[in-house]
């Protein structure tokens, strides 16, 4: 059988969008819909603690509008873990979050921040929410994931997206994906990935055997300026789907 590779489309730019005015449009609801419309498995968020983008009320109504489960991105801090406790997504990704940074610039340091981690897991232990860790692909990173008994994690592919952009060593971060999702699988990780993926640099990481999940947002959200959501779902996916043997 095909393999099939999961796609959550991250929609917090429909509400830097919103914000930029401060108008109550364009709608993040509205947005949801279309993205459950268009065939997508997740819709992901991320609630940033100065709430740039997304906010609670936005979280509340995509889950009570759609069908298809969310991904709610969070910085690992009380406040972001009570949110996620009270509207109880099915999955929460753990990413890091600097208020000076305008994007999650690199991976969740599990290394160092072990214990704080594992106590912030006690608190999701009663509560069915599938947690992830967005790392980078780094082995040390991954073996410090197992020990906490996390089962997922998302690779950072943001260098690979930079290097890809300047033609500058892509060879090397493909490499360290790939070695990263071999040894992630020997540790009995699910391995997805994420960041500055767009129609021309997925195909590489789709092509990594053990990505089961990709989330993709800000070129999705920018290209559907000219050709619509739906339509850049829609190519989104039959690139990923060509892409598999
Ligand atoms: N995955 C995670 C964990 C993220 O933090 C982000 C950015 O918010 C993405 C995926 C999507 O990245 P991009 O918007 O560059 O596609």
């Amino acid at each position: 059988m095909k393999r099939y590779v999961r796609l959550g489309i991250n929609i917090d730019h429909v509400a830097t969008l919103r914000n930029a005015r401060g108008e109550n449009y364009p709608e993040v609801s509205e947005a949801a819909k279309i993205v459950e419309k268009s065939g997508a498995d997740l819709v992901t968020v991320h609630v940033r603690e100065d709430r740039r983008h997304i906010n609670e009320k936005d979280l509340e109504d995509i889950l009570n509008i759609i069908n298809i489960p969310v991904n709610l991105e969070i910085a690992a801090n009380s406040e972001m873990v009570n949110i996620a406790i009270e509207y109880k997504p099915k999955f929460v990704c753990f990413v890091p979050e600097n208020r000076q940074e305008i994007t999650t610039e690199g991976g969740l340091d599990v290394v160092n921040n072990f214990d704080k981690l594992k106590k912030i897991l006690k608190s999701f232990s009663n509560h069915n929410i599938n947690i992830a860790f967005f790392i980078d692909p780094d082995k040390d990173q991954l073996i410090a994931t197992q020990k906490l008994g996390v089962k997922t994690i998302e690779f950072h592919t943001g260098s690979y997206a930079n290097a890809f952009l300047k033609k500058n060593n892509v060879e090397l971060e493909l490499k360290k994906i790939t070695d990263s999702t071999t040894f992630a699988n020997k540790l009995g990780l699910n391995c997805h990935a994420g960041h500055g993926l767009t129609y021309d640099n997925v195909s590489s990481i789709v092509s990594i055997n053990d990505i089961v999940e990709l989330n993709i947002g800000h070129f999705i959200i920018a290209n559907s300026i000219f050709e619509g959501l739906e339509n850049s779902i829609l190519k989104m996916r039959k690139i990923i789907s060509e892409t598999i043997k």
